[in-house]
């Protein structure tokens, strides 16, 4: 039986638009979600035991069943109990560069990795879409993150569709490493601020009038015009996380004046990032922002936007 080595890529919300809470307890969302080349790496090998067991670099990481990297294996199982109980369980080996509950789908792409993963180990011969309807059990950026790049994503964000591929833009995120929010309570919360200003239809679903803002930076997107991109940055979740966590607010501000295309909070947060137009412009904008709040407790990457999903590096008996 083969080992398998996995990259994970992390994403940002180019756009989150919330469209009205769902009879299921979700939103229902317009989202442009975009990889990027911060990477997480995993490593999956047979252990010749029936165990799931779960390594990581990073102490924040849990290695139990409330990890996404771990439920995959429970939903493998769950789909194919005979295969499953051929091939044992497995050792999961978590190479973390992704901050964790960051807004960044850090965990929905180690749960994504190991769904591809397994499939491979397991010689099941899945699709793309067949995982991706397994990965919409794990969380709903599982999908996303399996078949990466550009794309609008509806629905809860498990309803993908691929727009053309932007490469030519970098990222500077930030993030306050004691600082991580629930994405289940940035949702809450807007839930209870916004609640009233939705409107129930026929079925009984209720949403709020769709305007959707989104087309304008799809067309944006279509020609990789990484300045209107950059002003059409948009999330609803800001309305709710900005006013509760100050620092995530002066951090969007100090972004905001250094000059770069645009910026914004990433998914439910904290994370927050600037897009500029090259690497060298995303390393002064870094500087410069380090500069202005120089609280040792923030840390930045400089990423690359990328067209890749989660990619087998290397296999080995
Ligand atoms: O799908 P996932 O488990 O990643 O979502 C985490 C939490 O975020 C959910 O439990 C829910 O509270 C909230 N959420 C939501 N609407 C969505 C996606 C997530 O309310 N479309």
């Amino acid at each position: 039986m083969h080992s398998y080595t996995l990259i994970a890529p992390a994403k940002i919300n180019l756009h989150l638009e919330i469209l009205g809470d769902r009879p299921d307890g979700y939103h229902e969302l317009v989202m442009i979600l975009q990889s990027i080349d911060l990477v997480d790496k995993i490593e999956l090998r047979p252990n010749g035991t029936e165990q799931i067991r779960l390594h990581c670099n990073n102490p924040q990481v849990p290695l139990d069943a409330s990890n996404l990297a771990y439920r995959a294996v429970e939903v493998m199982r769950g789909e194919f109990p005979k295969i499953a109980a051929n091939y044992g369980g497995v050792d999961i080996f978590i190479d973390k560069k992704i901050p964790v509950a960051a807004g960044l789908a850090g965990g929905s792409t180690n749960g994504a990795a190991v769904l591809v993963g397994i499939n491979l180990m397991w010689e099941l011969g899945l699709t793309v879409p067949e995982l991706q309807t397994l990965g919409a059990k794990l969380g709903s950026d599982v999908p996303f993150c399996i078949s990466g790049g550009t794309a609008i994503a509806t629905g809860r964000g498990e309803q993908l569709d691929p727009i053309v591929d932007l490469d030519n833009l970098w990222v500077v995120l930030a993030k306050y490493r004691s600082l991580s929010i629930s994405t289940a309570w940035a949702y809450k919360t807007y839930k209870q601020k916004f609640g009233s200003s939705y409107i129930s239809d026929s079925e009984g679903v209720k949403s709020r009038t769709a305007q959707v803002h989104s087309g304008s930076l799809v067309s944006a997107i279509a020609h990789k015009d990484g300045a209107s991109i950059g002003k059409l940055l948009y999330n609803d979740l800001e309305k709710v996380v900005l006013p509760a966590f100050p620092q995530v607010a002066q951090l969007r501000e100090a972004f905001q004046e250094v000059g770069c295309l645009g910026t914004m909070m990433s998914g439910s947060g904290p994370t927050v990032f600037a897009l500029c137009e090259s690497s060298d412009r995303a390393e002064i904008v870094r500087v410069k922002v380090r500069e202005t709040i120089p609280d040792p407790d923030l840390e930045f990457w400089v990423a690359q936007l990328s067209s890749a999903g989660i990619e087998v590096t290397s296999f080995s008996k």
